[in-house]
């Protein structure tokens, strides 16, 4: 069984259960010495390649991802009881990807990229809204061009483990692991 089917099995059951965000998954990164950090970003998309969030590039998870391309991330659907797993190996999008999300943003989220050193100290709120004001201005009357610190990035994982809620604790744990030419299947104990 490939996950990237199931995962787009469950992420419509998601939807159609009225999660919230679904999208919505926690991305953790560790430095080099292997200290973690983990945030919330958004799936943006996944096929056969792997899954595809978008980020400022010079922020710490840039940061951490340029010195130790590996990642974890988390799904969580609280409606259905389910939780997605997935990590390997990440990888920058191509650009005519990064680009072709970047288009469909609104242009305030595109200034809003643009305006933020995202992860570094600023010295004021004002001093935030000031460069965003800055950057509509130094764009006005054209479109927002794509950044060259901002973009996506690709997990291709090792490994997908599908979990789900059952009565008394007993709950199914499905786990994929990446094999030449396919993906080994095991149960795991909840
Ligand atoms: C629900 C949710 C979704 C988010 N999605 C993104 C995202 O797709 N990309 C992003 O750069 N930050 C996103 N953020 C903000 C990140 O959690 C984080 O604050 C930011 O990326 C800086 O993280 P870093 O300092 O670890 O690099 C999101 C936050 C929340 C709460």
């Amino acid at each position: 069984m490939d996950p990237f089917g199931r995962l787009d099995e469950w992420y419509r059951e998601a939807e159609a259960a009225g999660q919230p965000q679904p999208e919505a998954m926690a991305l953790a990164t560790a430095s080099p010495d292997g200290m973690p950090s983990v945030r919330m970003v958004l799936l943006k998309g996944w096929d056969a390649r792997g899954l595809t969030f978008f980020t400022n590039r010079e922020s710490r998870k840039g940061a951490e991802l340029a010195a130790n391309p590996r990642a974890a991330l988390t799904l969580h659907w609280s409606t259905l009881g389910r939780q997605v797993r997935a990590a390997g190996p990440v990888s920058w999008a191509a650009r005519r990807e990064s680009l072709a999300y970047w288009v469909t943003r609104p242009r305030e989220s595109q200034a809003a990229a643009w305006a933020s050193e995202q992860s570094w100290p600023i010295a004021s709120r004002e001093e935030l809204e000031r460069r965003y004001r800055a950057i509509l201005d130094r764009f006005a009357g054209r479109p927002l061009p794509l950044p060259p610190f901002w973009g996506g990035y690709r997990l291709r994982p090792d490994w997908v483990e599908f979990w789900e809620h059952r009565p008394n604790r007993l709950h199914h744990r499905l786990l994929l692991t990446r094999r030449r030419g396919g993906w080994r299947e095991e149960i795991l104990q909840p």
